[in-house]
């Protein structure tokens, strides 16, 4: 069966503006969260704390968190690769952070310029500290269904680099399909392989960009397995620098509408999200890809 609740995990201003061409000013970024807020939802994945020169768009992070209207009931989670990040995110009083690990060798390097290996070197650490600071602390996984220089990623692998990352004390891990191109038959046997690993579908998390138009589709097949919490983006921004043939994110507002038709509880307020994203998109000056958005926004 399918549950009857879903979380939205938003990933909008961190995945989405992350891959922005031009800089969004910090109070746009900060209205934008705090009009995410107001729609209901209650993660909000902020921002990150990165090297500002591998991910320009993200340095005003400090700021960012200085200025951040937290909402009761509302958790702010940012991205965090390294002790020097942990370091920046603590001295910001975050109390929610993820850190985000690669499938794959060629990615790692790409993404966090490491070895598959050596990044749970870089990790553990951080999610000691993390954890021994009273921090939550969520694992990414990218690459998890097919990686642009190594083509198709066999489930066992995954698996394996996965249960790594539960086994340093990620309390979740989110599974990243970084460049859209999974199909739900992969994520059917993905999950089944973490189950048969011993790995239960209440530690996972989906993370589907849109670029094949199979992301919607992708979380029904999750759901159906038992996943509960879905990743997504406002209007449907998003990308990753440091993986070209990325797109946005499966857009809030899908899955918002694929949500309230199955009658599964979510907290969000279609109109008001989409009104957010309304509001974004003439901030950056082009429409919107998602195609809720363009359905309701007048
Ligand atoms: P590096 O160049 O190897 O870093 O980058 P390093 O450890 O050699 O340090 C070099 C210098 O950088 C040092 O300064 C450090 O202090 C400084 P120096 O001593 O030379 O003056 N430094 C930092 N400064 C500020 N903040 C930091 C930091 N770390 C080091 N955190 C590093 C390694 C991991 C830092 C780099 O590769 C990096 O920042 N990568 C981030 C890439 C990124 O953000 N990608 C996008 C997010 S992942 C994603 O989008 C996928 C996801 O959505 C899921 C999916 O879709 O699959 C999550
Ligand atoms: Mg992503």
């Amino acid at each position: 069966g399918l549950p009857e609740r879903v979380t939205i995990w938003e990933v909008g201003p961190r995945d989405g503006l992350q891959n922005e061409k031009s800089t969004v000013p910090v109070a746009v970024k900060l209205e934008f969260l705090d009009r995410l807020a107001a729609a209901g939802l209650t993660t909000l994945e902020a921002t990150s704390f990165v090297h500002p020169k591998w991910v320009p768009q993200l340095a005003d992070a400090e700021e960012l968190l200085a200025g951040l209207n937290r909402r009761d009931g509302v958790r702010y989670p940012v991205l965090v690769p390294n002790e020097r990040g942990l370091d920046r995110a603590l001295a910001a009083g975050v109390s929610h952070i993820a850190v985000f690990g690669s499938a794959t060798e060629t990615f790692a390097k790409r993404n966090l310029n490491s070895t598959l290996d050596d990044q749970f070197a870089m990790f553990e650490p951080v999610v000691t500290r993390a954890r021994a600071a009273g921090l939550a602390v969520r694992g990414y996984l990218s690459m998890c269904f097919g990686d642009p220089w190594e083509g198709a990623v066999p489930p066992e692998q995954v698996v394996r680099v996965g249960k790594r990352l539960l086994e340093l004390g990620c309390s979740e891990l989110s599974l990243g399909d970084t460049i859209g191109v999974a199909t739900a038959g992969q994520v059917e046997r993905l999950l089944d392989t973490f189950t048969a690993q011993g790995v239960g579908v209440d530690a996972l998390a989906v993370h589907f960009h849109d670029t094949y138009g199979q992301a919607l589709t992708n979380t029904l097949a999750a759901l159906r397995r038992g996943v509960s919490t879905v990743d997504s983006s406002a209007g449907g921004l998003g990308g990753c620098p440091y993986a070209e043939s990325a797109t946005g994110n499966l857009a809030t507002e899908d899955l918002v509408w694929f949500l309230d038709g199955l009658g599964i509880e979510h907290g969000a307020d279609l109109d008001a999200l989409v009104a957010a994203s309304a509001w974004m998109a003439e901030q950056l000056g082009r429409p919107s890809p998602s195609r809720v958005v363009r359905a309701l926004a007048g």
